[in-house]
């Protein structure tokens, strides 16, 4: 089902700091601070040749990311994102061997305007799982 690595998300506690670190000092090609108001982030875009590595932050009150930020002052990764072909057909599959899908359990589309699904860190070796459509 999984195709792609597609990226690593990082929280961190001061997004313009931890950008121009990766700029200044792992000479990364970084993008400007988008404000993702619906997600409840703001992320940077670290661009890799075969890869981008997403820096959050929370963004307005009711962040989704607020309390792991509180958890992890110091900053954490968060999320890895994986691709599939069908998420519909991964979505019943998951469910079948008793993975908890986050949410209602429907795809929702993410922050690149593709249908993603959020599997319990419980479920993956406490690793959260993003899966996004191609
Ligand atoms: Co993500």
């Amino acid at each position: 089902m999984i195709t792609k690595f597609n990226h690593v998300a990082i929280v961190v506690p001061d997004l313009y700091a931890a950008a121009r670190k990766y700029e200044k000092i792992l000479g990364a090609k970084v993008s400007s601070i988008s404000d993702y108001s619906e997600h409840g982030v703001s992320v940077v875009f670290v661009e890799l040749e075969n890869t981008k590595i997403e820096l959050m932050h929370p963004y307005g009150n009711n962040s989704p990311i607020k309390k792991f930020l509180e958890k992890n002052s110091g900053g954490a990764i968060h999320h890895i994102c994986l691709e599939v072909k069908d998420i519909k057909s991964c979505c019943k599959n998951l469910k079948l061997h008793g993975i908890t899908i986050l949410g209602d359990e429907e795809p929702k589309n993410g922050a690149h305007n593709k249908p993603v699904i959020f599997l319990h860190p419980k479920d993956f070796y406490g690793t959260l799982i993003e899966l996004q459509q191609e």
